[in-house]
C-alpha cells in the first residue's frame, strides 16, 4: 500500500510537505549488491524472473530512501515481441541481430503481444504493487530513441543510418514510428492496468534533432502515445533526453503531466519554455556526484530553490546514474533534498 504519495502529488502540481526525489537508473551497477546479482544473471534474465526483478526494483527504495520506484527493465525489453532479435551486451548496450534497414523489414514487424510475450513484466508489476509503499513508475522507450537502436543495430553517436532513413524516405520512417508508438502505448496501458502508478516515456537521444525535424518526424508520434493513454488517470512523464532544450517549446501539445529536463537548461527556463503547462523533473548533472558532498549540495540547493518557486517539482538527475556513482553520496543527496525542502516549506518560504 502506498503510504508516501509525494511523487504523485508533485506530478499533478499539488502542494507537498517536501520535494520528492528519485533517480533515473537508480537500480544499477553503482550498487555492489546489484553487481553481485549481475555476476549470476544478465539484465534480460533478471527481467524474466518476476521475484528477482521486483527485488532489484526495491533495492534503491530501501537503500536510498527515494520517493518513487522505477520498474527494473530496459527500453529494449518489449521489442522482442514485435520481432526484433537483440542482446544487451556488457559495456556496449543494446545490440540488434536483425537491424531494420528497409521498408520490408518494417512491414515484417508484428504488433506487440504483451500477455503472451511479456507476462513476466506484468507479474513483476503485480508483485511490486503488493510490496511498495511508494509509487511505481513504469516506462517505455519513445519511438525515435528505440528506432535509433533498431536501425543502427547498436549505440551510435551520429545516428547516421537513422537520419538517413528519416530524411530519405519519410513514408517508411513514419510507418516505423507509428508502429513503435503503437507498441509503447499498448505496453504502457498493460503496465498501468497491472498496477503501475505513473509512466515515463524515455526519449534519450531525440535532442540530436533540429526542432523543425523533431516537429515533423517525431512529435506527432509522441503526441499519439500520450493521447491514446489519456483515459488512464495516472501521471505521465515525457523525458526528451539529453540536449533537448531547444525542443522544449514544441512540447506544449503533449497530454503529459511532467517534462524531464537535462542539466543544460535551468528549471526556471525549462518551465518558461514549456509555458508553465507541466510539472518538471530534473535536473542535476549526474557527474556532479563525483564532487565532494558540499559541492553536490550546493548544486542541489540551486535546483531546489528554482524548482520550489512553483508547485509541481520532482528532484532527479538530468540523465541516468553512471556505474561509478557512490551509494553513500546518493543517500546523502536524497536526505539533503528532503531536509532542505521540508525546512523551506515549513518555514513558509515557498508554496
Ligand atoms: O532506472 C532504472 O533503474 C530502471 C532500469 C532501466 C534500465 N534501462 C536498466 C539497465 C531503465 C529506466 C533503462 C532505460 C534505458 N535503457 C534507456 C533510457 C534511459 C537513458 O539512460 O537514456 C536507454 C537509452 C536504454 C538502453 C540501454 N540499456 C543502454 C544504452 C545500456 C547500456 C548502458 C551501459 O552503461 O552499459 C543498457 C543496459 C542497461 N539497462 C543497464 C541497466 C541497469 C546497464 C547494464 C546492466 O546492468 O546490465
Amino acid at each position: 500500500m502506498i503510504t508516501n504519495d509525494l511523487f504523485l502529488r508533485a506530478c499533478r502540481g499539488e502542494s507537498v510537505e517536501r520535494v520528492p526525489v528519485w533517480y533515473m537508473r537508480q537500480a544499477g551497477r553503482y550498487d555492489p549488491d546489484y553487481r553481485k546479482i549481475k555476476e549470476k544473471y544478465t539484465l534480460l534474465e533478471i527481467c524474466k524472473q518476476p521475484e528477482l526483478a521486483a527485488e532489484v526494483t526495491l533495492m534503491p527504495i530501501h537503500k536510498l530512501g527515494v520517493d518513487a520506484a522505477i520498474l527494473y527493465s530496459d527500453i529494449m525489453n518489449p521489442v522482442a515481441s514485435i520481432g526484433i532479435d537483440f542482446d544487451i551486451v556488457k559495456d556496449v548496450g543494446p545490440v540488434i541481430h536483425n537491424p531494420i534497414r528497409s521498408a520490408s523489414d518494417i512491414e515484417r514487424l508484428k504488433p506487440i503481444d504483451v500477455e503472451k510475450d511479456l507476462s513476466h513484466v506484468l507479474d513483476t508489476i503485480k508483485i511490486l504493487e503488493r510490496e511498495l509503499t511508494v509509487p511505481l513508475i513504469s516506462f517505455a522507450g519513445a519511438p525515435f530513441t528505440l528506432a535509433s537502436y533498431l536501425i543502427e543495430g547498436r549505440p551510435s553517436k551520429s545516428y547516421i543510418r537513422t537520419k538517413a532513413l528519416m530524411y530519405s524516405d519519410p513514408n517508411v520512417w513514419h510507418n516505423l514510428m507509428g508502429k513503435l508508438a503503437d507498441m509503447a502505448a499498448t505496453y504502457l496501458r498493460a503496465h498501468i492496468q497491472s498496477g503501475a502508478k505513473a509512466v515515463q516515456l524515455f526519449d534519450s537521444w531525440v535532442g540530436s534533432l533540429a526542432p523543425h525535424d523533431f516537429k515533423q518526424f517525431v512529435l506527432p508520434h509522441v503526441e499519439s502515445i500520450f493521447a491514446s493513454l489519456s483515459d488512464l488517470d495516472v501521471p505521465k512523464i515525457y523525458f526528451p533526453g539529453v540536449s533537448s532544450g531547444e525542443l522544449l517549446p514544441h512540447l506544449t501539445s503533449l497530454q503529459s503531466d511532467v517534462i524531464g529536463l537535462d542539466w543544460r537548461v535551468s528549471v526556471s527556463e525549462g518551465r518558461r519554455r514549456t509555458g508553465g503547462k507541466f510539472a518538471v523533473q530534473g535536473n542535476l548533472d549526474p557527474y556532479v556526484l563525483t564532487a565532494p558532498s558540499e559541492v553536490i549540495h550546493e548544486h542541489a540547493r540551486r535546483i531546489l530553490d528554482e524548482g520550489m518557486q512553483e508547485p509541481g517539482f520532482i528532484f532527479n538527475l538530468g540523465h541516468g546514474l553512471f556505474p561509478e556513482a557512490s551509494l553513500e553520496k546518493l543517500k546523502e543527496l536524497t536526505e539533503f533534498v528532503h531536509t532542505y525542502s521540508e525546512n523551506k516549506i515549513s518555514a513558509g518560504v515557498t508554496s
